[in-house]
């Protein structure tokens, strides 16, 4: 990848953008008022805005390894407090994606160094799911649902946070768990039934 080319890129993008909308740009610098927050991996070709076809403006984004949501990571939490306390947006998007290499890299004995106490949030996933995962004879299926399961933890991690729960007492917040397949480019909703899963624990978390 040349440098220089990405400026030019840029050059043809502002210019495109122009001729289509003189004021473009001077309408995006008035503020932004998103509906939904998207939150993905990292990976480089799991491209978030591109996926969903949304432009500037409409999706508050965060990504990270394996769009994980820990309870102490400040970095994520202060994106779902701004995004639900200030944005006030409706929908909250987590997003996974076959062929994970944050999932992979989790489910491997291998000491990762620095990368450890992030992946291990993965590994704790697959301890509470144990039962169904070590069930799965076929390595790649138990590699899907992991990936799978990790989404649904991941927006249990989001329903936990005290400004999520504020927020659905007082106006709807949905979350979604989704995920991209990589191989055809697709996303899946998952439809996770969050009342059957939260039933029984939602005591445990439940902060109001
Ligand atoms: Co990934």
């Amino acid at each position: 990848m040349n440098i220089e080319q990405i400026f030019k890129n840029n050059r043809k993008w502002v210019s495109d953008k122009l001729s289509i909308d003189s004021r473009y740009f001077e309408n995006l610098a008035k503020g932004q008022d998103p509906e939904i927050l998207y939150i993905g991996c990292s990976d480089s070709r799991a491209t978030s805005e591109e996926l969903m076809g949304v432009a500037p403006g409409e999706a508050f984004i965060h990504r990270n390894i394996a769009n994980m949501v820990p309870n102490n990571d400040l970095s994520v939490q202060s994106v779902i407090a701004y995004a639900i306390g200030v944005l006030k947006v409706n929908h909250i998007i987590v997003c996974g994606h076959y062929d994970c290499g944050g999932v992979k890299a989790a489910m491997e004995p291998k000491d990762y160094g620095i990368l450890n106490p992030w992946l291990r949030n993965i590994r704790d996933v697959y301890r509470l799911h144990n039962r169904e995962l070590t069930c799965i004879q076929d390595e790649n299926i138990r590699y899907n649902r992991l990936v799978e399961l990790n989404v649904q933890e991941q927006c249990i991690n989001v329903i936990k946070t005290s400004d999520y729960q504020r927020a659905y007492s007082a106006r709807k917040v949905t979350v979604h768990g989704w995920v991209w397949d990589i191989r055809t480019g697709k996303l899946i909703d998952l439809e996770i039934d969050f009342d059957k899963i939260l039933k029984n624990i939602m005591e445990i978390y439940r902060l109001k």
